[in-house]
């Protein structure tokens, strides 16, 4: 019986070492000590013995019970060690492999002009404000002088939203806002979106942008208007850049205008980016109709103003030589990076 202790001390402790996980551990300490066990097996046996026999034996029994059971401690220490360095192996960081690069964000192109463009109406002392783009038919049209039947709203594909609710078509009705809320002296822009039902094609969007412009005082006049858009051309694309002005009709303005700027590419020979034309149109304007200013309560004996109006598609496209318009709109990271 001694010996059957010997060889299951034997075949317990290579069964112990030979396992690999605690599972395998857990299964041998039934399969030795449980109660329906190995070591069971042989006590089981005991009553065979001889009276003196009977304690040696139990000794030996027992103390092959306590040396299986600290081998099983000692192995599951020896397992969970070894699958904690593993795991540590496993989760190094190499500190010497190349990092991911993280891509920098920059500000859209027509917000970099908008910027440049605010920065030098400030600079000459305007205020930047900004209305509604949900707007009343009255501000949009009325106010400024285009009566429901006038011809000109024809020429602006109005969404309209109610009967005197639409999405405004320019940022002219700001002028409407401002007259009406602060008396002159006034020296305001204002920039913002404007939408008009227009299919989409390299020069045109339902959504645009323009820039409004406004100054009311007593004396302002057609020279002022003059000089401070030249100076404003001047101060965005060079010193070298020639404006002129021609007559053309706003109902809100009279005398109104258009202002074109010499063609850079050709310097007014003409060419393919001007379409022969030597000349490009970069925006409206004009001194504000008497009406208006009436419409808003502010006397036109006293006060006179002038008004512009620029698209800030037209002058980004300009300054880069973007060819078509759908570009500042579509967000493809390849035309974006390159501003
Ligand atoms: N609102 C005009 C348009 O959308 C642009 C414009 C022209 C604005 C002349 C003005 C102006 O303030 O005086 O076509």
């Amino acid at each position: 019986m001694k010996e059957q202790l010997e060889q299951l001390r034997a075949k317990a402790f290579s069964a112990l070492e030979e396992a690999s996980d605690l599972k395998a551990l857990d299964e041998l300490r039934v399969q030795f000590l449980g109660k329906k066990g190995e070591v069971s097996a042989i006590l089981k046996q005991m009553g065979k013995l001889s009276a003196e026999e009977r304690p040696v034996i139990g000794a030996l029994a027992n103390e092959l019970r306590t040396d299986i059971e600290n081998h099983i401690k000692q192995r599951v220490e020896q397992l969970k060690e070894e699958a904690l360095q593993a795991s540590l192996e496993a989760e190094t960081i190499d500190v010497t492999m190349p990092g991911k690069p993280v891509m920098r964000g920059h500000s859209h192109p027509l917000t970099k002009v908008l910027n440049e463009v605010t920065e030098i109406f400030l600079g000459l002392g305007f205020d930047s404000v900004s209305g509604p783009e949900v707007e009343y038919d009255y501000y949009n049209f009325e106010a400024l002088n285009i009566p429901k039947d006038h011809p000109a709203r024809d020429t602006q594909d109005t969404f309209y939203i109610t009967d005197n609710v639409l999405l405004r078509t320019q940022t002219s009705p700001v002028q409407i806002r401002t007259m009406e809320k602060v008396k002159p002296p006034i020296r305001i822009i204002s920039p913002g979106r404007v939408y008009r039902s227009d299919a989409v094609d390299a020069t045109h969007s339902p959504l645009f942008h323009q820039i409004e412009g406004l100054v009311v005082d007593k004396d302002v006049s057609m020279a002022e208007l003059k000089g401070t858009l030249e100076l404003f051309i001047k101060r965005l694309y060079g010193e070298d850049s020639v404006v002129r002005f021609r007559p053309h009709h706003f109902p809100f303005t009279e005398p109104s205008a258009e202002m074109d700027i010499q063609c850079f590419a050709c310097k007014g020979e003409g060419c393919r980016l001007c379409k022969g034309e030597g000349w490009i149109e970069i925006l409206g304007c004009g001194m504000v109709h008497p009406k208006v200013l009436e419409n808003c309560g502010i006397d036109p004996e006293e006060y006179t103003g002038l008004a512009f109006g620029l698209g800030l598609e037209r002058i980004v496209m300009r300054r880069y030589n973007i060819d078509d318009m759908r570009h500042l709109y579509e967000n493809d990271q390849r035309f974006l990076s390159q501003f």
